[in-house]
């Protein structure tokens, strides 16, 4: 098969969708890969990596979109990359369609196979290819709101850890899940005293478990999270809803309740944030201040570290990218369950229930186009 890897054009995307490792392995395999010059650039791959690889270097998009059978990016293709589409032609990549209908019609116009890592889904409920960007923002979430917690940058001027002798620093994290537990594992690594909240009982048992002595696990109420917060260096937000948007678990007037110059990093500012004040900021401008509490609201934080963030994502889409390679899209599919989830518009249909639900357009049975 020919798989083709085009250079990321949304504004500050610097992921790739296969690494050079990928790349052998694939060609090992028999297929062609074709990578669009500078794809790996900014996540620090050179051209010359890939050609070492055993794949071919094409001078532009057009010419990867036009020779690919299954086409590997990392974000749903933006307006310039529409009128490439081809009908049949596989899509592998983030493309959130629920949430853009101009993209959704576009594709249903274009008719190529869409599979969507965001809806790639084990049978246990997990989401494998969203699990690395949680992982990432996770433990960067510590990163960030450590840096933001210096004087210099409007904090309160103190060290996560503290020093033998002065107490080290609170750390509040709301949410549980893969977020909040990798940024409890960093926190509690660099010596904070971390309390996590979440609402589910059976998760709290197994973060009990595994989680170190210094970090404290509470039921997530309006009272705990209350006392929590005020005692609160720095804040992070890391609940989801399955579908739906962030409860506001710390309101506008619970600020005041804060210390002047504690931080709060929502990570989830994507799905609406679980802090009122919170809206969405860039890694250009990432912070602003409301009563005296700095607000961090960065919504692609991976996209910070993207060289860290391509390996994540890139080990856990490969397996499925080659298998999509060796296979073929059906075969594939009818194999694998998970990828088969991952089906979102085939041959001009939506095949994904909330893709047809956020339009209002007719959905057809995944079975059927397989
Ligand atoms: N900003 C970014 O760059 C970025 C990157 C990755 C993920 N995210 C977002 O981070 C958020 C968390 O993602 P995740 O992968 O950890 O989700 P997850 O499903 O693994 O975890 C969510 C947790 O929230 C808990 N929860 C739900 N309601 C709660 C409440 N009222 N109080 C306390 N806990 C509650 C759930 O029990 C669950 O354990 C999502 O909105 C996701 O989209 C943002």
């Amino acid at each position: 098969m020919i798989v083709g890897v085009p250079r990321e054009i949304k504004t500050n995307e610097n992921r790739v969708a296969l690494v050079p490792a990928g790349a052998e392995a694939l060609a090992g395999h028999g297929h062609r890969v074709v990578v669009e010059r500078g794809a790996g650039v900014g996540s620090g791959f050179a051209d010359d990596l890939y050609v070492k690889a055993g794949a071919e270097l094409v001078p532009d998009a057009s010419t990867v979109w036009r020779q690919a059978e299954l086409v590997c990016k990392v974000k749903e293709p933006v307006p310039a990359e529409w009128p490439l589409l081809r009908r049949d032609q596989v899509v592998f990549t983030y493309f959130h369609f629920a949430a853009d209908e101009a993209l959704t019609r576009a594709h249903l116009k274009a008719a190529p196979v869409c599979i969507a890592y965001e809806t790639v889904q084990l049978p246990n409920g997990e989401l494998p290819l969203l699990t690395p960007m949680s992982e990432v923002a996770g433990r960067m979430a510590i990163q960030e709101g450590a840096k933001y917690l210096e004087k210099l940058q409007g904090g309160r001027g103190v060290l996560l850890g503290g020093v033998p002798g002065v107490a080290p620093a609170e750390v509040v994290i709301l949410g549980g899940g893969v977020v909040g537990a990798n940024a409890a594992k960093m926190a509690a690594g660099l010596g904070a005293i971390v309390t996590l909240l979440d609402l589910s009982l059976e998760r709290l048992r197994y973060l009990a478990d595994v989680m170190p002595p210094n970090v404290r696990l509470l039921h997530s109420n309006r009272h705990t999270i209350l006392d929590a917060i005020a005692r609160a260096d720095l804040v992070i937000g890391a609940v989801l809803i399955p579908g739906g948007k962030a409860p506001h678990l710390v309101g506008r007037e619970d600020l005041k309740r804060m210390r002047a110059g504690a931080v709060i990093v929502d990570v989830a500012v994507d799905q609406g944030g679980c802090v009122e004040t919170i809206h969405p900021t860039t890694h250009a401008d990432p912070v602003y201040v409301v009563d005296e509490i700095i607000h961090y609201g960065v919504a692609n934080m991976p996209g910070g570290v993207p060289r860290t963030s391509t390996m994540a994502l890139t080990n856990a889409t490969f397996p499925y990218a080659r298998k999509l390679a060796a296979l073929g899209w059906k075969a594939a599919c009818r194999d694998d369950a998970a990828l088969r989830a991952g089906l979102n518009i085939v041959g001009g249909k939506v095949v994904y229930p909330a893709v047809a639900e956020a339009f209002g357009l007719p959905l057809a049975e995944p079975e059927s186009v397989l």
